[in-house]
């Protein structure tokens, strides 16, 4: 494939639009902190005092792999040296993360790891609890449940929490309605989720839960889902129906190290982060820090930001951050003052086009800042930066580039016909994007929706990361009362045949 057919291709597959670039001007308007406000609360506490609380647990994961996905690790990487400084111990800490970052031959410098432009390393010293493909949901389930036999591979480390405990969970990756990516198949689905959380509730090994989650469309993870009455307080980056943002993106302001070609964190996640880093923790509330992090993910309201939301037992956010991710004794004198937010940035980049950003950075290609279409690589993908013009490395990914298009392609053209073979044409784009009600689950029945998804892969190709994008629309289809041989058949009808390349197989079919 020569570099001219691959950008016909390019241009005629996708429609370019440029971000508006007129960023406002926030140099020097990064942090106000309050220098004396320190006193009415309690100074120089011991680490005995975890005691009064039970122990602080917390599982980090990191859903993806690969560099352009790096802000996912990043954020992991940051959440971990937050709760170490902040007096949890190692032992207390399960991370999950692929691994894959800190030595990538992409990364400008070696063996480390910035979640913000001037940040410092935050790889150093992250517990590698597990890696690879040891990342998986079947761990992940296990380490909440603190059931070390059901685990795979890694450290073994795992959630071993009695009634006194506080467990805070913190999952960073792409997403889709109803699912969570992982650097493995199959996904995790919302209601498979919702199910360990309630196992661990009935287990009675834990006083309160709070889970954070950045991914996009994740309120969908909770919406309808998770009941009041588990002791669980959640955030979510977004809404059920809004892509979330990762930010710190080349182009932006503020942008990384001009080395980085990638973005280095997720808007939602570096600001409860940089949020945490900075302040006395016994002084803020989870409230507060919803209040402050929603303000600046929503990013003034622009197209670039997302709807930070709240499920579960609102109640549990009056208590003290301090009570889940503890506090760094030298942030003992900020204390949180609500004018106290921080810089919102000023442009923030869709999940699903992150990894686009990386791309465009990447290809020798003179085009506009960003695509409206996902676009994601697989691990095994050759990198382009130092690949010279015309190598077969460079045109190895050419290739490779040119099939994922036609993937995605496929993906968007048998959904849509297959929703026209089972409602009609008129009828089938009403019932393919239809949103629930706020306050509804996606679907009511998962193993209808896991079902149709693994009926139309069988027939189709795997949906892979991108096609997360369709999970509302299959679940449409369930709740309209489509069963498997029907979906069977439209799916055959749609896909007489489909590219056959690595991201359409089976083996990284969605459902397991
Ligand atoms: C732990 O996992 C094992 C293996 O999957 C399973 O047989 C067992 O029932 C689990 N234990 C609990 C307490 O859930
Ligand atoms: C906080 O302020 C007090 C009083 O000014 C000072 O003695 C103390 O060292 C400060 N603590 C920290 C951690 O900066």
């Amino acid at each position: 494939m020569t570099r001219l057919t691959t950008g016909v291709l390019l241009s005629s597959f996708l429609a370019l639009f440029a971000f508006a670039s007129g960023s406002r001007d926030l140099i020097g308007d990064v942090l106000r902190l309050p220098s004396e406000a320190a006193g009415f609360f309690r100074r120089g506490t011991a680490p005995e005092d975890n005691d009064a609380v039970g122990t602080r647990w917390a599982v980090l994961i990191a859903g993806s792999n690969g560099y352009w996905n790096y802000r996912h690790q990043a954020d992991i990487c940051h959440a971990y040296q937050l709760l170490k400084k902040n007096g949890l111990r190692d032992e207390n800490i399960v991370v999950f993360m692929y691994d894959d970052i800190a030595y990538n031959e992409e990364n400008p410098r070696p063996g480390v790891i910035i979640n913000s432009p001037h940040g410092d390393d935050v790889y150093k010293g992250v517990p590698k609890d597990y890696t690879g493909e040891d990342v998986t949901v079947d761990n992940f389930f296990a380490a909440i449940l603190g059931n070390k036999t059901a685990i795979k591979g890694g450290s073994g480390k795992v959630v071993d929490s009695g009634p006194d405990d506080h467990i805070f969970i913190f999952y960073s990756d792409h997403g889709g309605p109803g699912v969570l990516g992982m650097p493995t198949y199959p996904y995790l689905y919302a209601n498979d989720l919702i199910e360990v959380l309630k196992r661990k509730h009935a287990a009675g090994t834990y006083k309160s839960l709070v889970f954070y989650l950045e991914a996009c469309e994740s309120g969908s993870i909770f919406e309808g889902l998770l009941s009041e009455g588990l002791n669980i307080y959640a955030t979510t980056a977004s809404n059920a129906e809004e892509s979330s943002w990762g930010t710190y993106c080349p182009g932006e302001y503020p942008s990384p190290p001009q080395e980085y070609e990638t973005c280095l964190g997720d808007l939602y996640s570096v600001s409860w982060m940089e949020d945490s880093d900075i302040h006395n923790l016994r002084t803020e509330s989870l409230h507060q820090q919803y209040e402050l992090v929603k303000k600046r993910t929503a990013n003034d309201n622009s197209f670039y930001g997302s709807h930070v939301m709240q499920y579960g037992d609102i109640g549990l956010s009056e208590n003290n951050l301090f009570l889940y991710i503890g506090t760094n004794p030298a942030n003992d004198n900020y204390t949180f003052v609500d004018e106290n937010s921080l810089r919102p940035a000023t442009k923030a980049v869709n999940q699903r086009d992150a990894d686009l950003v990386h791309f465009w950075h990447k290809f020798p290609f003179t085009v506009p800042n960003f695509l409206p279409s996902t676009f994601s690589f697989p691990s095994h993908l050759p990198q382009f930066r130092k690949a010279p013009e015309g190598s077969p490395r460079k045109i190895k990914a050419q290739k490779e580039f040119v099939e994922a298009m036609s993937h995605r392609m496929h993906l968007d053209d048998s959904v849509k016909l297959v929703g026209k073979l089972l409602f009609g044409i008129e009828k089938a784009p009403e019932v393919l994007n239809a949103i629930r009600p706020t306050g509804l689950p996606l679907v009511d029945d998962w193993d209808c929706l896991k079902n149709l998804v693994r009926t139309f892969e069988t027939h189709c190709g795997s949906l892979s990361q991108y096609g997360m994008k369709y999970m509302r629309s299959f679940a449409n289809i369930c709740n309209a009362g489509i069963g498997k041989e029907q979906m069977a058949e439209a799916s055959a009808q749609a896909c007489i045949n489909f590219p056959r390349n690595w991201w359409s197989s089976l083996q990284n079919g969605f459902s397991a």
